[in-house]
C-alpha cells in the first residue's frame, strides 16, 4: 500500500520517487536509464508502477528506478540474471550480446516512422523476437516505443560529410558503430548517463538520440544544434528473467503481464506526440533545430544505408523485405 509519505514524494514529481513496499509483498524493481516527465519509457514505467501498486496491492509492490540511479544499462542485464532487479527496458541496442536479431532496428533508414516500427512488432516475426534470448534467461515482455533519431555536433550538420573526422558517442551496438563509420566519423560507446559530460567536455564531439532523450538530457545545451535526420529509432524491450517469471504464481504473471500489455498500448500510442513536444520544448529553450532539404536527406541515405550489406546475414533478407513492404 502507498503510504502518506510515498504519495507525497510521488506528488512533488521526485525522480527517485516509488511507492513503499508492505511486510509481505512481492518486491519488483523496475531500473532504467531515463527521465521521468516528457519521456515516453519515463512516463511508461511510471503508469506501470501507479497501476501495479493499486491494483496488485496487498500481492505485489513495484519500485521503478529512473536516471540511471540504481543501474545502467550495460550493467542491468546482468543484475537481472543475478536476480537483484526483476524489469527493465533497455533500448534494442543494448541487447547486442545476448542476440543479434535486434540489429535490425538499428540499422540506419530501415523504418520511415515509429508506426512502421510498431507494425513489423506485431507481425509473427516481430513477437517472436521477444522469446530469441529465454536461452540465456531473458524474456521480453513487451515493445515500448520512444522514436525517430537525430543527430547533434559541437558543428552544423547539414550533410553527411559534415561529420567526417568527428567523434560521435553511441550506444555499444555494431550497427551503430559501423553507421557512424561510413560517415568517416569516429564511433565512441558509452554509458547514458555519462554522454552529457562526454559533450560538455569535449571528449566526443556529437551523438545521435531522440528528441525526448535531447531535450530530457539537456544535450542540445552542450551542442551547436540538432538535424532532423530521422534517419533511426529508439526502442524499448520491456525485460525480465526467466527464472522469476517462471517462478511467479500463474494468477499474479497473468494479472502482471495483463496490466504490462494495456500501458503498452496506452502509452505507445503517445510516444510521437511525447517526441514532438519535447523537440518544441528544445526550440522554446533556444535549442537551433536544423531541417535537411530533399538533397540533403538523401546524401545521408546513400551514405548510411550501404551498412545494411554488413548485417543483412544476422538480420535475414525476409526481415528486411517484410520492414521494407511496411513502409510502402
Ligand atoms: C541511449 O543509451 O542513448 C538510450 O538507449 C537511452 C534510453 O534508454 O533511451
Amino acid at each position: 500500500m502507498m503510504t502518506v509519505a510515498t504519495a507525497a514524494v510521488m506528488a512533488s514529481g521526485a525522480t527517485t520517487a516509488f511507492a513503499a513496499c508492505d511486510e509481505g509483498e512481492m518486491v519488483i524493481k523496475f531500473s532504467h536509464v531515463t527521465n521521468t516527465d516528457r519521456h515516453p519509457k519515463g512516463i511508461a514505467a511510471s503508469l506501470l508502477q501507479e497501476r501495479v501498486n493499486e491494483e496488485m496491492n496487498g500481492t505485489a509492490c513495484m519500485e521503478v528506478f529512473p536516471n540511471s540511479t540504481l543501474y545502467n544499462d550495460d550493467q542491468v542485464l546482468e543484475a537481472m540474471l543475478q536476480g537483484d532487479v526483476q524489469l527493465a527496458a533497455p533500448s534494442l541496442s543494448k541487447f547486442e550480446q545476448f542476440t543479434k536479431q535486434f540489429r535490425i532496428f538499428d540499422l540506419p533508414f530501415m523504418f520511415k516512422n515509429i508506426d512502421a516500427v510498431d507494425e513489423f512488432q506485431n507481425s509473427e516475426t516481430g513477437q517472436a523476437m521477444k522469446e530469441s534470448m529465454t536461452r540465456r534467461g531473458l524474456l521480453g515482455l513487451a515493445f515500448w516505443h520512444n522514436g525517430m533519431k537525430q543527430m547533434s555536433a559541437n558543428k552544423a550538420l547539414n550533410l553527411p560529410s559534415d561529420a567526417n573526422g568527428l567523434k560521435f558517442r553511441v550506444q555499444n551496438s555494431e550497427v551503430l558503430k559501423a553507421q557512424m563509420a561510413a560517415m568517416g566519423a569516429s564511433p565512441q560507446p558509452m554509458a547514458f548517463s555519462e554522454v552529457y559530460g562526454a559533450l560538455q567536455t569535449g571528449v566526443v564531439d556529437g551523438q545521435e538520440n531522440t528528441w525526448s532523450n535531447i531535450y530530457g538530457q539537456k544535450f542540445f545545451e552542450v551542442q551547436d544544434g540538432t538535424t532532423e535526420t530521422n534517419h533511426g529509432i529508439i526502442d524499448y524491450l520491456v525485460v525480465t528473467s526467466t527464472e522469476w517469471f517462471d517462478s511467479l504464481d500463474p494468477a499474479v504473471r497473468d494479472q502482471l503481464s495483463t496490466i504490462i500489455a494495456e500501458v503498452t498500448a496506452t502509452r505507445n500510442a503517445e510516444s510521437t506526440n511525447v517526441n514532438e513536444a519535447a523537440k518544441q520544448a528544445i526550440i522554446e529553450a533556444g535549442g537551433v533545430v536544423r531541417q535537411l532539404d530533399a538533397d540533403q536527406r538523401q546524401a545521408w541515405v546513400e551514405t548510411m544505408k550501404p551498412v545494411w550489406d554488413q548485417f543483412r546475414e544476422d538480420v535475414g533478407q525476409e526481415n528486411i523485405d517484410a520492414a521494407q513492404a511496411i513502409n510502402e
